[in-house]
């Protein structure tokens, strides 16, 4: 089985990534590159990325009407990347058009997952602004299902909810969990959270971790720290 950590290049700039990224000089780290560095440097940084070695997740969150989706994921599926994302509240139908038109003439694509609910809403968040008046784990379920019968490979959740979500969906169907922290580290912005080591027990097949590398002293250390966590 593939298990993975993911570091969330969560920066402004090319620069600032690659600064970043020429500390690892013996590891060449599955990266996500989200909107942030996405919106400033557009696809030349992914290419820049791949010509480098990194596997890429790109993290953008699609969520608009079927074929507007479907069209940008044409485009996304032109570069060299190994995931994508979309919202599950985009409906069936949209993530049905989004396979589509991430599929290439050969058959290939990269992998398509679905953002279930974000890891920085709380279930009482959830009730009241949202009005999804079930539990927040019900939600994700249905959500996870929803992608499942669409033909994704599988979910972006809380750590919390991998075990739920495979099973429900299958031990295939992977899970990709941000809001990762170590025990010992600050919590930040998620509500729902947990360590490389509980994500690895929960059946997590890929661990997204931004701040805990990203803003660490020694981020080549952290990583490691991740990694033998949560892999090895
Ligand atoms: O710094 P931190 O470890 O909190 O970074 C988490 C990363 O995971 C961020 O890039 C954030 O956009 C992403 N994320 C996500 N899906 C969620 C929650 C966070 O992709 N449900």
């Amino acid at each position: 089985m593939t298990r993975d950590v993911i570091i969330a290049c969560d920066f402004p700039s090319a620069d600032a990534t690659y600064t970043f990224l020429d500390r690892f000089i013996d590891e060449r780290p599955f990266v996500k590159v989200g909107m942030e560095l996405y919106y400033a440097e557009g696809p030349s940084i992914v290419r820049e990325l791949h010509r480098r070695g990194h596997k890429i997740f790109l993290d953008l969150k699609l969520h608009d009407i079927p074929n507007t989706v479907q069209k940008a994921m044409s485009v996304l599926s032109s570069l060299q990347v190994d995931m994508v994302n979309l919202h599950a509240a985009g409906t069936k139908a949209m993530m049905e058009a989004a396979l589509r038109g991430l599929t290439r003439a050969d058959g290939s694509r990269p992998l398509l997952l679905a953002v279930t609910q974000l890891t920085s809403t709380s279930e009482e968040r959830m009730h009241d602004e949202l009005l999804i008046s079930s539990s927040i784990n019900d939600c994700v379920c249905h959500y996870a299902e929803l992608a499942h019968d669409a033909g994704l490979d599988g979910v972006v959740c809380s750590p919390l909810e991998a075990e739920m979500v495979k099973q429900r969906c299958g031990q295939g169907f992977l899970t990709v969990t941000p809001g990762i922290r170590f025990a010992d580290g600050n919590v930040g912005d998620h509500v729902r959270i947990t360590t490389p080591a509980d994500a690895r027990r929960k059946g997590s097949d890929y661990i997204v971790v931004g701040r805990p590398i990203t803003a660490a002293d020694d981020p080549v250390t952290a990583y490691h720290r991740c990694v033998k966590e949560f892999v090895l």
